[in-house]
């Protein structure tokens, strides 16, 4: 049987730009295009800092997106995707990822993910970061820097000539090595001109597998790490995944470019608030 092989296709103009299953490879144009976008997204969840506490609505902070975004001539990918009707996924708790901003408020104690994808001049800057929400215990507080660790340890593996499997396998043995659970149901994607574009980015995996990364490479590490079990389910919105055990999930989330000695985050914090406490 013929095994199939990853394309990889380097990227010249937008019109070229399909979701084929092909890896793009991007030039300065794409990484200047990148970087603004991803400046753009890390300063709206800088601005959100002082915004997420206790008796706050999901709603109201998903308008602080919407408008920041706006103002900066930037349009919400999340807006109309698939159907989703929100410019931002907000995440407490127990949810894994894609929470729909609602009326219901933050409360002492929560921990929050808020991912934001702003798309600025054709390019999608997409990160989400933890919020701590007033007094948060320790266990929780571990779950979340360890969740950003993982983040990190996936980061460092991105360079020329690593295998993308590389990234996942780092990632569970650090998650696994806190005894923390890895969501298997979503990963990471390559990103661009594209919101979600291949390759798929597993937050799990055997080092040395699955495609080369090659510089002009874009793509998000976004691990989603579980209290308890990996397993998650599916609300009946369609939208909000939640841990099957109810245990607590955190979630961190950079998009990065390959260059020619490892790789840039487009998505981090200009004010050095990429992990809390802020
Ligand atoms: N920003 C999410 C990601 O990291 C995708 C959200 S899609 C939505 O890929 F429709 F749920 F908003
Ligand atoms: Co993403
Ligand atoms: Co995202």
């Amino acid at each position: 049987m013929l095994a199939r092989m990853t394309q990889y296709q380097t990227i010249t103009d937008a019109d070229t730009v399909l979701r084929d299953g092909t890896i793009k490879l991007h030039g300065p144009e794409g990484f200047a295009g990148m970087r603004a976008a991803g400046r753009l997204a890390a300063d709206i969840l800088d601005a959100l800092v002082p915004m997420v506490v206790p008796g706050v609505s999901t709603e109201a902070l998903d308008d602080v997106v919407r408008e920041m975004g706006l103002a900066a001539g930037a349009a919400c990918a999340t807006l109309g995707y698939r159907g989703y009707t929100h410019s931002c996924c907000i995440s407490v708790n127990h949810v894994v990822c894609h929470g729909i901003p609602s009326d219901k408020t933050l409360k002492d104690g929560d921990i929050v993910n808020i991912d934001v994808t702003p798309l600025l001049d054709g390019w999608h800057g997409d990160t989400s970061r933890m919020f701590l929400v007033g007094d948060v215990p320790l266990k929780a507080r571990r779950l979340v820097d360890v969740t950003y660790e993982c983040l990190m340890i996936g980061i460092e593996q991105a360079r020329p000539g690593a295998r993308l499997g590389d990234i996942g396998a780092a990632i569970q043995r650090h998650a696994e090595g806190n005894r923390y659970g890895v969501v298997r149901e979503f990963c990471g994607h390559g990103v661009g001109r594209l919101f979600h574009d291949a390759p798929e980015v597993v937050h799990a995996g055997i080092a040395g597998t699955g495609p080369e990364l090659r510089p002009g490479m874009f793509f998000t590490i976004e691990p989603m790490i579980n209290l308890g079990k990996p397993g998650v389910k599916l609300l009946e919105d369609g939208w909000t995944a939640v841990t099957r055990d109810r245990s607590l999930s955190a979630q961190f989330e950079h998009s990065i470019g390959i260059t020619e000695d490892g790789c840039e985050v487009f998505t981090a914090s200009a004010r050095g608030l990429d992990q809390p406490p802020y």
